[in-house]
């Protein structure tokens, strides 16, 4: 292959998302088929002997886009020169819990790691935080980029996106492929707005295709905000491999441009678009202009069930913002 190696960095790289995710990087599937991939796998002392087990299955896979690892508890080492950083590493929540009440435990993590990826990572570093509360702890690290640039910090809604789309194609006897534009709004939780108003199945809009709106308004929107608490509920843990897939999707879009639609949802740093206030990490629908380029869509006509829907969202992550402040250098 003749791509010099990209280094990826995954904290929490003994836990059960990464079990799911470390394959699908080394193979190919984050970065591309031609793209050869240096592993660092991040996690905790007690834990590193389970993530050098998982190294040896990744070389019993003979992947062609595999060219080597990094296993460490160091953060200093494990960020040293990474190109891209996945931040799964925290606590997940149990039966009955919020993601939000993971803050205090979960969001100190995020002042290390910050730091860490600041101090070493490349200086175009891109990361994804994954763990939860996963929009507020990609604040604390972005707060941390002084070197690093903050808009390159960025939070998974891409497993809500997913869900929705599900959720639409089985409603409409459709394929999941055929449903585009359905972004989603503000939170990674209960208040997060999937905004159908704009979404298609079929190239017909959602409202024409399914016109039983009191299910949408309704079990729809519900479904998908708590479908984190479904999946827990039946499994007894949290989501995992469908948790690793949407990192990739959301990486692999990011990285390549390719989505399904015209746009599709990240978590970022809120630049004021639609009032929502600057610096809250936020998910919005964006297009992606160039690799690695994104731009928050703008122009969407929200309505006022839209607007009142944003509107929770955006005041739960401010209050959020709140209990963490902290923890957000300044
Ligand atoms: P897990 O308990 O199976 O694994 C977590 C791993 O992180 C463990 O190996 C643990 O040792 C490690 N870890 C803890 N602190 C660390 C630190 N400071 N540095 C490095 N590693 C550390 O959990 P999981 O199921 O893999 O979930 C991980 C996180 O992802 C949870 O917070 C979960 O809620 C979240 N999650 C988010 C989404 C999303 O859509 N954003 C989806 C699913 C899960
Ligand atoms: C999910 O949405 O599945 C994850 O955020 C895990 C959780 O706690 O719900």
């Amino acid at each position: 292959m003749s791509k010099p190696p990209v280094r990826v960095a995954v904290t929490g790289a003994a836990g059960q998302i990464a079990y799911s995710l470390l394959f699908r990087i080394a193979s190919g599937d984050l970065l591309g088929k031609d793209q050869p991939v240096i592993l660092h796998l991040i996690d905790l002392p007690p834990f590193l002997d389970a993530a050098r087990g998982v190294v040896m299955e990744i070389e019993d896979c003979a992947f062609p886009t595999y060219a080597g690892s990094v296993v460490t508890a160091d953060p200093a080492e494990g960020f040293g020169d990474v190109n891209v950083a996945l931040l799964v590493g925290a606590k997940p929540r149990g039966p009955g819990m919020e993601r939000a009440d993971l803050l205090k435990d979960n969001g100190k993590i995020f002042i290390e790691q910050g730091d860490a990826i600041d101090k070493n990572a490349h200086p175009d570093v891109k990361v994804l935080v994954v763990g939860n509360p996963c929009n507020t702890n990609c604040l604390i690290a972005a707060s941390r980029a002084k070197r690093t640039n903050p808009r390159n910090y960025t939070a998974m809604t891409r497993l809500d996106q997913n869900r929705a789309v599900g959720q639409l194609a089985n409603r409409a006897g459709a394929m999941p492929g055929d449903v585009r534009n359905i972004a989603i709004w503000g939170n990674h939780s209960p208040t997060m707005f999937p905004n159908y108003y704009e979404a298609t199945i079929g190239g017909k809009m959602v409202t024409e295709v399914i016109t039983d709106e009191a299910w949408l308004k309704g079990d729809f929107i519900s479904r998908v905000q708590k479908r984190g608490a479904e999946v827990i509920n039946a499994r007894g843990k949290s989501s995992a491999a469908s948790a690793a897939n949407a990192a990739i999707d959301h990486i692999y879009s990011w990285a390549t441009g390719s989505v399904p639609g015209d746009y599709t949802s990240m978590a970022v740093v809120s630049d004021g678009s639609y009032g929502i206030p600057e610096g809250l990490v936020f998910s919005y629908p964006v297009k992606i202009t160039a690799p690695w380029q994104y731009e928050i869509v703008q122009g969407q006509q929200l309505n006022e069930h839209a607007l009142a829907a944003i509107k929770v969202t955006t005041d739960e992550l401010l209050g959020e913002r709140d209990a963490v402040k902290e923890m957000i250098a300044g």
